[in-house]
């Protein structure tokens, strides 16, 4: 009989898929640490989980973690540093726009190998003039490009001649002229300008520059060996950048709703301001606010749809699936979850409302297996295995806390009794609401203190190394949570996780315990 009943046993009705499993829990909120995954038949090594995910049909990325649109997380410098580790940052909109779409461009212009808008000198000029040139503006390098009027290329002009010995020579007569300089077109080195680079190098002894020029030979880019050799050390990394079809670095950036005197949408100031951001090639605008699931936002999102067809859109945050089909409907290719559960958050304790994350996304990834659409895990990861739980309902990670603390966040490390912090605050806070971002939680910043409700904190992280390192940390996680659950890349995790609920005895099992730690957790 016991036999029998054990021939019946199936654990799939004890560790449970996703539906079964917030069914039975129907009515109670559920977040990262309420559960475990039970592991599954493996027939991968972890190293061997394929990490890629989609934004949207025209964005893909090489991981699957995204920084927040936050003004002590993603800045240029963050941008690139996620982007160089294949995911992507979203920069902030606590800014003048110009300054942001100036930080879009740095991004897009990190070297990718080709430098697309070289500083160039004309050939009618003096050496003593290139000279006057670079200390004025402070240019490192002494090689400069020589075009004419039309930017066509007349020739080359090295750092051998540009010495004050021969400043009363013009730049015509010290080039190496276009006849004698070696160049590609631009079509040849556009898809993979770093491989064409490095064997063109390889195979001419000594030149350093590679100019590219269009069928006209009007000049299209440089490229300089030292970046190139600095490329390939960095593509021994583990972690690959995410490009675009051009090879430039991923970058996105955030917008909130703008309103004129009579309270109604600025739509003219929203188009110009993603104009001015798409000119620069932003890959991705996130239309962010605490409430996603309403009205002014779902018109941002219509109108950004309407007036740019094939731009990838973001938008929340909601927790449910009602609020991902309402943000789809109106034109979102991927909805950001999450309401309260920020390590900076207090919406939850000041609105009372909001909801435990893993039950967010389950409900929310309802509503996006409806549309067709990707959801974004924001807020309150805190380790890697949270990751892993994350990924069995999402498409992808936002972190904020998690990358605060790097050298690459924006803002100064303070020292405060022989350690060393970052300040990490809400975009609810006071202060951040007051340098810009109250019209994510439906105020003015002319707002006075007194009229705003905070809904975030301000604190400080423990600086924390390079986002290359932490984010090197999160990925080994997540693999290791792929290969327990036999999940050969993303949408096996999904399809292959099994829950169980855990007691706080089940969690305080799960972390060190009964032992004295004396070496940091890494
Ligand atoms: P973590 O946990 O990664 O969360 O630090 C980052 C996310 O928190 C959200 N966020 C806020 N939520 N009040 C809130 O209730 C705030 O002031 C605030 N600031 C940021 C946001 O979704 C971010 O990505």
């Amino acid at each position: 009989m016991a036999r029998e009943r054990s021939a019946n046993f199936d654990d799939t009705d004890f560790y449970q898929r996703a539906d079964a499993f917030f069914s039975q829990h129907k009515g109670t909120a559920l977040t990262y640490d309420d559960v475990s995954l039970a592991t599954n038949y493996s027939e991968i090594l972890p190293k061997q989980a394929n990490l890629e995910t989609r934004l949207s049909e025209r964005i893909s990325l090489n991981i699957p973690i995204i920084s927040s649109d936050m003004d002590t997380v993603t800045e240029y410098g963050m941008a690139i540093a996620m982007a160089s580790s294949g995911g992507m940052g979203i920069i902030h909109y606590n800014m003048p726009y110009k300054e942001q779409v100036s930080q879009v461009t740095r991004v897009k212009y990190h070297i990718n190998g080709l430098l697309p808008n070289p500083i160039t000198v004309t050939p009618d000029i003096y050496i003593g003039d290139v000279i006057e040139l670079i200390e004025e503006k402070g240019y490192k390098f002494r090689t400069f490009p020589v075009t004419d009027e039309n930017g066509t290329l007349a020739g080359l002009l090295g750092s051998r001649v540009v010495k004050a010995r021969y400043s009363h020579i013009k730049v015509a007569e010290a080039m190496d002229h276009v006849s004698k300089v070696l160049t590609l077109n631009e079509a040849v080195v556009k898809h993979n300008p770093i491989d064409v680079a490095d064997k063109f190098f390889s195979e001419h002894l000594g030149i350093n520059k590679l100019l590219v020029v269009d069928d006209t030979n009007r000049l299209k880019g440089l490229v300089s060996i030292s970046d190139i050799e600095r490329i390939m050390s960095e593509s021994q990394s583990v972690l690959k950048p995410a490009r675009d079809s051009d090879f430039r670095l991923l970058v996105g950036a955030a917008i909130s709703t703008v309103w004129k005197e009579d309270g109604t949408l600025d739509r003219d100031a929203i188009v110009e301001h993603v104009t001015n951001l798409c000119n620069e090639r932003v890959d991705a605008i996130a239309v962010s606010a605490a409430h996603g699931h309403t009205k002014s936002i779902g018109d941002v999102v219509s109108l950004l749809r309407s007036e740019f067809k094939d731009l990838t859109i973001l938008a929340g945050n909601v927790t449910s699936g009602n609020g991902v089909e309402y943000l789809a409907e109106r034109g979102a290719d991927a909805i950001k979850v999450g309401q309260g559960p920020g390590s900076i958050c207090t919406t939850r304790v000041v609105a009372g409302v909001g909801i435990p994350q893993l039950s967010a996304l389950f409900n929310a990834s309802k509503g996006a297996a409806k549309k067709g659409v990707r959801i974004i895990a924001d807020g309150g990861i805190t380790k890697s295995g949270d990751i892993v739980k994350a990924m069995t309902l999402a498409d992808s990670v936002m972190l904020g806390g998690l990358l605060a603390g790097s050298r690459e966040a924006p803002g100064d490390i303070v020292e405060i009794n022989n350690k060393l912090y970052k300040q990490y605050r809400g975009m609810g806070s006071l202060s951040a609401m007051k340098r810009g971002s109250a019209a994510r939680y439906g105020h003015k910043s002319t707002d006075t203190s007194r009229k705003m409700t905070a809904e975030g904190i301000e604190g400080l992280k423990e600086v924390q190394g390079s986002v290359a390192n932490i984010l090197a940390e999160m990925v080994g996680g997540l693999q290791a949570g792929m290969g327990y659950n036999g999940a050969k890349n993303l949408a096996e995790l999904k399809e292959k996780s099994r829950f169980v609920r855990i007691s706080p005895a089940g969690m305080k099992e799960s972390t060190p315990h009964d032992i004295i730690e004396v070496s940091k957790r890494s």
